[in-house]
């Protein structure tokens, strides 16, 4: 099969796609995937050869020309964090091209890339959730009427975003403000959020063969106050993959992550955050990132491995799930 690989994309988050691409590409099966990589950028869609000129994508029918021969894919391999490649929008493209993808479908991903609608939904089927606000730039709240409505400490995240970039923890109201302010610079809208104490867990999961498989999840010990961009990305936590933990516990993780796989209709691999609270036994979600990282940092290939699968196997099985 011919498969386009998308990268890049247009938000803050560009950067860590291009990481997870140095890992996907390094761990595709060339000899039964023939792979495109696109380069999804403001300027343009581009597919760079060998030759080093860079060829545009045609967007008409997603197509490429080279050498006067045209080709077309028979599926798409979504690698972008971020618009537009995790919010629906690539998904909605290529719904109309009838070409399939790798990631949840357009209105799955619209869904969870919106982390207020996605903890309403959650809650509505029963799953935990903390307690939020949800602020719009044209209908701000004021910081006191927050302090009034929610208990300390809470999250302050752009409602529409990855990788914790704008985002803060507010211990005190006299920083609720600069929270705010620094969320608003991200996006339209604002989550606040209570902060729910226990022990935080990511988890991975993804179909196989028309199984819902969850991977062995992680328990993530950051070193700043929360896993915040420089704890993802420059080393500043300690990540414990599998996650030491009683089997009760971890049969309510794993429990509660097939169950947000399924009411949200996923596709592909998912990776899911909860924090589990020890005093009420049960673990509350706190958002669903449906393109997590692959980079060498990230945690689902760190997952893929200690499920006793290679990268390759794990990569060929989301192709082979999309062809399907
Ligand atoms: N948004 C980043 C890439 C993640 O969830 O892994
Ligand atoms: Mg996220």
């Amino acid at each position: 099969p011919v498969i386009a690989f998308v990268t890049g994309g247009y938000s803050g988050e560009a950067e860590i796609s291009y990481k997870s691409a140095i890992t996907i590409e390094k761990n595709i099966d060339t000899s039964k995937f023939d792979l495109y990589k696109i380069d999804i950028r403001t300027d343009g869609w581009w597919y760079v050869p060998e030759s080093g000129q860079p060829v545009e994508v045609d967007k008409n029918d997603f197509s490429l020309t080279l050498a006067q021969r045209k080709i077309t894919f028979d599926a798409v391999l979504i690698g972008i964090h971020g618009t537009p490649g995790e919010d629906g929008k690539l998904q909605g493209y290529f719904d109309m091209q009838g070409i399939p993808y790798t990631s949840c479908d357009a209105a799955s991903s619209a869904l969870t890339f919106n982390k207020r609608y996605t903890v309403a939904v959650a809650a509505f089927a029963g799953i935990n959730v903390a307690r939020s606000l949800h602020l719009f730039r044209d209908r701000k709240i004021d910081a006191a009427t927050i302090s009034g409505q929610l208990s300390l400490p809470v999250f302050v995240k752009p409602n529409n975003g990855g990788s914790s970039i704008g985002m803060s923890k507010v211990n005190q109201s006299a920083d609720m403000q600069a929270a705010l302010d620094k969320a608003f610079r991200e996006d339209d809208q604002v989550l606040v959020e209570e902060f729910i104490s226990g022990r935080e867990f990511t988890i991975g999961v993804f179909r196989h063969n028309g199984e819902v498989v969850t991977l062995p999840f992680t328990e993530v010990i950051a070193k700043n106050e929360f896993f915040d961009f420089e704890a993802k990305y420059q080393g500043k936590s300690e990540e414990i993959t599998p996650a030491v933990v009683d089997d009760a516990i971890a049969e309510k993780v794993r429990a509660a992550a097939r169950k947000v796989y399924q009411v949200f209709n996923c596709r592909g691999v998912i990776r899911i955050d909860f924090i589990y609270n020890e005093e009420k036994g049960v673990p509350y979600m706190l958002e669903i990132n449906t393109v997590p990282g692959q980079s060498e940092a990230s945690i689902v290939p760190q997952q893929v491995r200690a499920m006793g699968w290679t990268l390759q196997e794990f990569y060929s099985s989301l192709i082979d799930d999309a062809l399907a």
